[in-house]
């Protein structure tokens, strides 16, 4: 290793003049489809014009076979101000924080991605024509000018187009138009919607041979409890030194009669949120569109994909400390992202306390066991135990007596006393329950809960070990009593 402070200045310097090479460059980035589309949306919402809805039309111009041979975007945003026209071409000409532009690179990177500009066009209020460029490149440029009919915005049209874009309608209405319906879903919204957003296809004389109205699609969520779209955790807000973010996770439902329940037609295979393997998990959404979709192993929420997971859904909505990569369909994944997701997964595995100031283990309970009454949950439990094959009992009482002993067994089964605690257990409950077992002779002894404190723990071990109690702790989850209710259920315990 040298020492920099030895060096001396020699008599030859370099010249780094940025090379026009640059610009086709920039295209060759990890894009899909919905992705480069969405870097020149983003920018049409960042430009709109405050407290107005902005008009964003995407079109494919096909020739008489179909082919595609340009790409145009239009918007009626604010345009770009002639003094600023060629900082917003230049790469990393204009950086911007806490907006839906970052890097200064998305347009560029987008239309090098499709093909090659054929004009960016942009008008503003204060112009009385549009100013048009035809090309990109360092130096010098020459600004056009055009009548152009709307009072403000922006068109860019992509030309020689190499982007291999799908022309099919179906694959289009599958899966182009869903995601982008999912990813700009808070901008969509149907009550105040900020961006009317369409796609189309479109003959070479402007003719339109299909349009497609992009609507927001959300997750659909059934809350065990009040059986309704909702969320289990809604908004949780999470934060370090430096950033904050919120959390918003729930399940989807399990059955068509789920849905049919919450008058909401059942999630078609092609959308976003169908239940599967590959759609399990949480958007996570920056400026209020989605980057990431369906992320939980992928963010080491979870080791590995599992089918159990398949129901669960939710955003984390980044809000303050973080940053895209150089292309926004990844994250940087610093120190604050770090902790933001490892305070997730704590949140979710129950280790971490979290909504209610309760800590609750979500990813493991699809139906949350303080949703369910502790009453449904014992006459569940009764009824497993006398028609199990497996764990088999004769004489099942609930709500037994003991002689001469306020309060009662939960369940009592052959001689077997089962207590069940919705939330998390404590010695207390461990003591109670040998209570029962001593006074009534009772040999075996189990404690259902959701978690044991430290000292729920110390006691049972020490009844166990210094008195030879057969008392167990056994998690509520480990019995097949979880699920969600079932309509007869609802109407008997709630
Ligand atoms: N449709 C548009 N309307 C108004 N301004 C735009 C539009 N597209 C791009 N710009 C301007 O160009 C700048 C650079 O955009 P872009 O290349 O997409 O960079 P970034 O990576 O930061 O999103 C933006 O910050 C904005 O000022
Ligand atoms: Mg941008």
């Amino acid at each position: 290793m040298i020492n920099i402070e030895d060096v001396t200045l020699s008599d030859s310097s370099t010249s780094v003049e940025p090379n026009d090479n640059l610009w086709a460059e920039l295209g060759n980035n990890t894009y899909d489809t919905k992705d480069i589309l969405s870097e020149l949306i983003d920018n049409s919402l960042a430009a709109r014009i405050p407290n107005e809805l902005v008009h964003v039309v995407l079109q494919i111009v096909v020739d008489d076979d179909g082919r595609p041979i340009k790409f145009i975007i239009t918007d009626d945003a604010k345009g770009i101000p002639t003094d600023k026209l060629g900082y917003a071409i230049a790469p990393a000409g204009i950086q911007t924080h806490n907006s839906l532009n970052e890097h200064g690179l998305g347009m560029k990177q987008a239309i090098a991605a499709l093909g090659k500009l054929d004009y960016l066009l942009t008008k503003t209020l204060d112009d009385s024509k549009a100013k048009l460029v035809k090309e990109f490149k360092f130096g010098h440029i020459p600004i056009y000018e055009i009548d152009y009919s709307a009072n403000s915005g922006t068109e860019i049209s992509i030309k020689d187009l190499h982007h291999q874009f799908s022309t099919d309608t179906m694959s289009i209405t599958k899966k182009l138009i869903p995601y982008l319906g999912a990813r700009y879903r808070k901008y969509l919204k149907v009550e105040f919607p900020l961006m009317s957003l369409q796609f189309q296809i479109i003959n070479e004389d402007g003719s339109i041979r299909h349009t497609w109205s992009v609507t927001a699609v959300s997750p659909v969520y059934f809350h065990p409890a009040t059986r309704d779209n909702r969320p289990s955790i809604h908004e949780f807000a999470l934060a370090g030194s430096g950033w904050s973010a919120t959390l918003t996770f729930g399940y989807a439902p399990k059955t068509d009669a789920e849905y049919e329940e919450m008058g909401i037609d059942a999630t078609p295979q092609y959308s976003p949120y169908y239940v599967s393997l590959s759609k399990q998990g949480m958007d996570i959404l920056i400026h209020d569109r989605v980057i990431l979709f369906h992320q939980l192993s992928e963010i080491g929420i979870v080791e590995v994909k599992h089918p159990r997971f398949n129901i669960t859904r939710g955003e984390i909505n980044l809000k303050e400390g973080f940053s895209t990569a150089i292309t926004k369909n990844a994250l940087i994944q610093d120190s604050n992202f770090q902790e933001c997701i490892s305070q997730i997964r704590e949140v979710l595995n129950g280790e971490r306390i979290g909504p209610n100031r309760k800590k609750h283990d979500y990813l493991r309970f699809a139906a949350t066991p303080e949703q369910l009454p502790e009453k449904l949950l014992r006459d569940r439990l009764a009824s497993w135990l006398s028609t199990s094959p497996l764990n088999h009992k004769e004489h099942v009482n609930t709500e037994y007596v003991l002689e001469g002993i306020e309060g009662y067994i939960d369940v009592f089964a052959d001689n077997e006393a089962y207590e069940l605690k919705v939330n998390q257990a404590s010695a207390y409950d461990v003591y109670q329950l040998y209570m029962y077992m001593d006074i009534g002779d009772i040999s075996v002894g189990y404690l259902a809960a959701d978690g044991f404190s430290t000292g729920a723990q110390i006691a049972a071990r020490h009844l166990k070990e210094d008195k030879g109690v057969d008392l167990s702790l056994v998690n509520l989850s480990d019995f097949p009593i979880m699920n969600a209710p079932t309509p007869d259920e609802l109407a008997q315990y709630y």
